[in-house]
């Protein structure tokens, strides 16, 4: 990182040709083939560290929110970088452990965890469970009774916030599936508070994802701390405050608060208000590896017609959700620079619905055969891929410098059918 506390960008342009960090990506789309997820460890570990800075000389943790992009390596370097996670399943769970992450810094979201899900959890001595309603609570209860533990909870509480995002992700309003209704946690808190399994330890919200302006936040933390002080003055006090991830990063001309920002806003509202005895967790995703990633693609064909022209690419709609979801603004650039004629193109992959479009009237200069990365594409791309229409996921590789680590072999025929059989 540089004095400024700005990172590096991981994608550079040096005479025409796309680099990440030392490495260029037409090199890399030719040795491992397309579609290629790439990352920057740089980026990501200079983004945890922008988090560390801002939190430095108080107790704090970051829980990286695993569902973001779960890869073995980029949790493995987290990890080693003294990161705690956010998961949201078992799977996230396995994941973490097998990356060499710790489960005592591990918090545990979502709406509905199983059983046997709670059960592991337990027994892995997670750091905390985010309880999501009346029934989960009851639940964890029973299952750590059974077990002869006390598991540590804290309540994820629904501020009613509208965070200015895409209703598809955002998630702290009144009406959303997500927490517990602003207006019963105490009483929920009073009974955790008195069940003989349960160990209060936290408390937490996530209001939604990409979201780029500081207001919606700050009304969340206070709604937060306005509810931590009514259950100290009922006698339950709180050991850690969690407020969740969120963080925009810009794709286009979004202007986020950067990180240190964000963390800043939030730090200094909770030491105004006299919170410095508390443990203060955040849960980024997008922040830390987004802007990270470049999603490499080779253009198929171009065709025209009357509606315009098409860019046709080897990627599609299951190796990046992104677009077709949410109508997602997402930068494609040629890897290497032409000097041929401009035109608009919307460039669209070769699966079978008309979802299946990554970008929408880009003017580029290229031909069938060349290379296309989609930047800031680290966060929520690999981990929502899928194989429909039977097509292999991508591989992923990590730069680092002038090295490259293939972290995900390109997935294979055999791996798709795997488990699969014909009848008798
Ligand atoms: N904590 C909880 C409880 C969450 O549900 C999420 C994300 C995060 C943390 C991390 O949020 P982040 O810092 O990444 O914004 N697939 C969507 C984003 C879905 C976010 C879901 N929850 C997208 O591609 O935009």
């Amino acid at each position: 990182m540089s004095d400024t506390g700005q990172a590096a960008a991981p994608f550079v342009r040096r005479g025409g040709d796309l680099y990440c960090e030392q490495v260029a990506l037409q090199g890399l789309a030719q040795r491992f083939g397309t579609p290629l997820y790439v990352y920057s460890r740089r980026s990501i570990l200079d983004a945890l560290q922008q988090y560390e800075q801002a939190l430095a000389g108080r107790a704090a943790l970051v829980c990286y929110a695993v569902k973001a992009n779960s890869n073995l390596g980029v949790l493995g370097l987290l990890a080693r970088a003294g990161s705690g996670f956010d998961i949201v399943s078992g799977g996230e769970l396995s994941r973490v452990i097998a990356a060499g992450g710790a489960s005592s810094r591990v918090v545990f979201s979502g709406v509905g965890k199983t059983a046997p899900e709670i059960e592991r959890a337990l027994r892995a001595g997670i750091r905390c469970f985010n309880i999501e309603s009346e029934f989960e609570l009851q639940q964890v209860s029973q299952i750590a009774g059974r077990l002869g533990q006390r598991a540590p909870v804290s309540l994820r509480v629904n501020p009613d916030i509208d965070a200015g995002t895409h209703p598809y992700i955002a998630t702290g309003l009144k009406s959303s599936k997500f927490g517990v209704a602003y207006a019963q946690a105490a009483q929920l808190y009073r009974r955790a508070h008195a069940d003989p399994h349960l160990q209060v330890v936290g408390i937490d919200c996530h209001i939604g994802s990409q979201i780029s302006q500081a207001a919606p936040f700050e009304q969340a933390a206070d709604r937060l701390l306005d509810l931590v002080e009514q259950l100290e003055r009922d006698g339950v006090r709180l050991h850690h405050l969690d407020f969740g991830g969120g963080l925009g990063i810009a794709y286009r001309d979004e202007t986020p608060p950067s990180i240190g920002q964000w963390v800043g806003a939030i730090r200094r509202r909770v030491d105004a208000r006299g919170h410095q005895d508390k443990v203060l967790l955040v849960e980024p995703g997008r922040s830390l590896v987004g802007p990270a990633g470049a999603l490499l693609m080779r253009v198929i064909g171009l065709k025209g017609g009357a509606g315009g022209n098409f860019a046709v690419v080897d990627a599609a709609m299951n190796d990046q959700l992104r677009p077709a979801l949410y109508e997602a603004w997402m930068d494609v650039q040629p890897v290497t620079e032409r000097a041929l004629p401009r035109r608009t193109y919307d460039i669209v992959g070769p699966v079978c619905e008309s979802s299946d479009w990554l970008a929408r009237e880009r003017p580029l200069a290229i031909e069938a055969g060349d290379v296309l990365a989609m930047l800031s594409a680290g966060a929520y791309g690999m981990s929502m891929a899928s194989t429909y229409n039977s097509r292999c996921r991508p591989a992923e590789v990590i730069v680092d410098g002038s090295d490259v680590h293939c972290v995900r072999q390109r997935e294979t025929i055999d791996d798709l059918i795997a488990g699969e059989s014909v009848l008798p």
